[in-house]
């Protein structure tokens, strides 16, 4: 999981409607809520400090209501111009939000943050190490990193195929990974973060489920999977809190 590559490849969102062709047409409300919930919630539990946040590979703004009005300054990060460009004309540098176009592998700050979220963007960014160690030095210390992995193998995999032999890394398409979530907890570790909190994220979605029970009994029933299961490594996508240690 380690290129040591000086340019690795990104993975370029500026043809893309990602706002339209995977949010908007598709029944993805679900996701979508208990995301920005989880967040928020996240955020309200574990950080110490709010005064710089950072959303790493923002996208269009998408999880802006999981942070709005709980920090003085927001920066705003995506290798896409046309992500940028679509974040909604009221989060202006006045209002304390500040828009950077960069690749995350470069990532450079102007401050230490106090709080980094990165949500659906590990599954485009290969080299872990180089991302979690450039993530590690825009935080302030005892600052928190908040990212999702894209977990290979959850529970349906795992009952689909009990005795499998597990990899590092799955390449599922040309820039679209998932990966075997102990490793890059693993990567973490050695990266110099504690993981104070995890949670498995997105355990009924099933297109059968989101199409007869509304997301709030789906949201409902995460949070009590949650109670029970939430070390396991069950969910398709699993949140961890990492604390900079230091
Ligand atoms: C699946 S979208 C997620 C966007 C947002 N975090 C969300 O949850 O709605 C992935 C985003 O990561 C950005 N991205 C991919 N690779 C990147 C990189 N190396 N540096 C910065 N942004 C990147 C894309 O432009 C895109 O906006």
């Amino acid at each position: 999981m380690t290129s040591g590559q000086t340019n690795p490849t990104v993975c370029d969102y500026n043809d893309y409607d990602y706002r339209t062709q995977f949010w908007s047409k598709a029944n993805r409300t679900y996701e979508h809520q208990s995301e920005v919930t989880m967040v928020r919630r996240l955020i309200q539990n574990w950080a110490t400090q709010h005064t710089h946040i950072c959303d790493a590979g923002c996208g269009f703004g998408r999880l802006i209501p999981a942070y709005e009005n709980l920090f003085e300054q927001y920066h705003l990060v995506d290798y896409a111009a046309s992500m940028l460009n679509q974040i909604d004309s009221r989060f202006t540098a006045t209002s304390g939000y500040h828009r950077y176009q960069q690749s995350l592998y470069d990532i450079t700050l102007p401050y230490p943050m106090d709080v980094i979220i990165s949500i659906r963007t590990l599954h485009h960014l290969p080299d872990t190490e180089r991302l979690l160690d450039r993530l590690y030095h825009q935080l302030s210390p005892n600052g928190i990193l908040i990212m999702d992995i894209p977990n290979y193998y959850h529970i349906k995999q795992r009952l689909k195929r009990p005795f499998q032999k597990k990899l590092d890394r799955i390449k599922r398409s040309n820039q679209y990974y998932t990966y075997n979530t102990k490793k890059i907890i693993e990567i973490f570790k050695i990266k110099g973060f504690n993981i104070v909190c995890k949670r498995q994220m997105g355990l009924f979605r099933s297109h059968f489920l989101k199409k007869w029970v509304p997301p709030q009994w789906l949201m409902a029933l995460d949070m009590v999977a949650n109670w029970f299961f939430s070390q396991w490594d069950i969910g398709p996508s699993v949140y961890i809190v990492a604390k900079k240690c230091g």
